[in-house]
């Protein structure tokens, strides 16, 4: 059976429960915007674009239910939908932009209905999801001449269907050169604490038909050395005006090690990824999620009882680390600066 990250059905915002995966595919409905607010934080649905479509429905499931008269009072309520959504996990800048979106809606809204109103906002959410796998397969077609017939890849965490509305970031670019015809296989890092890549991303690839082998982080250096990698490839979060590069935790070690070994580190993300108003990586908010991620994996506690415990979700690659960056409207390279306000014009 084909599986849907999100999606729309009888008015109400669906989401495949990622925290199931891989054990049981089964569905979350959310009825109101809280929910899909909850189901954001607690990661039943999680990745940078994904959480994008899931908030603009969220914002549009909101907008259907209010049962206010005033377009005043609508207003009100909908920049407190707004607020809630952004407040669900601060890294990922696609939801922000995804948010803003669907503010922008309103703004342009003349002084027609409202229920005219929550229309054009339900297309909106829709729009957003179609085009972020439009997208995707942009990116894949833009991305898939980085990866040669017979090449190893290493990726981290899930950028794939799962962490969009379909196809992925990283993962649609391998899923082009599969569909290619050519060779591959894929090492996956399991990334903890979420294990992301465990449990997600070898679930996807394997269900495509694509080889896969599982490692546990702290085995891709050794890898590399072996020369058993030839290029990696993740998605992103956020992404700064200098080419510096949000992601998943882990991925700034595997960036180093890549440069260390003569391997092309490769991100893959769409234009609503990037921040052009920040500067330099430095400035992107990091998540940091409960401690009990660490002490308590699968809910079963592995450390002991009060032990001190950091656990930051995202890390920040510097760009001097990034072979390219591939969007759907071409491929950034150093100088990052230049070659993204060219893609960005
Ligand atoms: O905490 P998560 O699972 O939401 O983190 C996801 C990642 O870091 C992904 O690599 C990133 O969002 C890119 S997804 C196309």
């Amino acid at each position: 059976m084909k599986y849907e990250t999100v999606t729309w059905r009888n008015d109400k915002v669906v989401m495949l429960d990622q925290r199931r995966l891989p054990t049981e595919e089964a569905y979350v409905e959310c009825d109101g915007p809280a929910q899909v607010a909850e189901a954001i934080r607690n990661m039943t649905i999680r990745g940078a674009p994904a959480i994008g479509v899931a908030a603009a429905m969220g914002i549009a499931l909101g907008a259907m239910r209010l049962r206010v008269k005033s377009k005043g009072r609508f207003r009100e309520e909908f920049e407190g939908i707004c607020r809630m959504m952004m407040e669900t996990r601060p890294t990922a800048v696609n939801l922000s932009w995804a948010v803003q979106r669907m503010k922008d809606v309103l703004s342009g809204y003349g002084e027609e209905g409202l229920d005219g109103l929550r229309r054009a906002l339900k297309s909106e959410a829709m729009a957003i999801r179609e085009a972020d796998i439009e997208v995707n397969r942009q990116m894949g077609q833009n991305g898939k001449r980085y990866i040669q017939n017979g090449s190893a890849i290493l990726t981290h965490c899930n950028a794939g269907a799962l962490a969009t509305a379909g196809y992925g970031t990283a993962l649609g670019v391998i899923r082009a050169a599969h569909e290619e015809g050519k060779d591959l296989e894929v090492y996956v890092c399991e990334t903890r604490p979420q294990f992301q890549g465990a449990r997600l991303t070898a679930w996807e690839l394997d269900r495509d038909g694509i080889l896969v082998t599982l490692i546990t982080d702290s085995m891709s250096g050794y890898l590399m050395s072996k020369g058993l990698i030839h290029l990696v490839i993740v998605g992103a979060d956020r992404i700064s005006a200098n080419g510096d590069v949000a992601n998943k935790i882990g991925t700034y070690s595997l960036a180093v090690l890549a440069k260390a070994h003569g391997i092309p580190f490769y991100v893959a993300a769409p234009l609503s990824t990037f921040d052009l108003s920040l500067g330099t990586g430095d400035e992107i908010p990091i998540e940091e999620r409960d401690t009990r991620e660490v002490t308590h994996p699968f809910g079963r506690k592995i450390a002991p009882e009060g032990v001190r415990v950091w656990n930051p979700a995202f890390d920040v690659t510097p760009h001097e680390y990034v072979t390219a960056i591939i969007t759907e409207r071409g491929v950034a390279q150093e100088p990052f600066a230049t070659s993204l306000r060219g893609l960005f014009s």
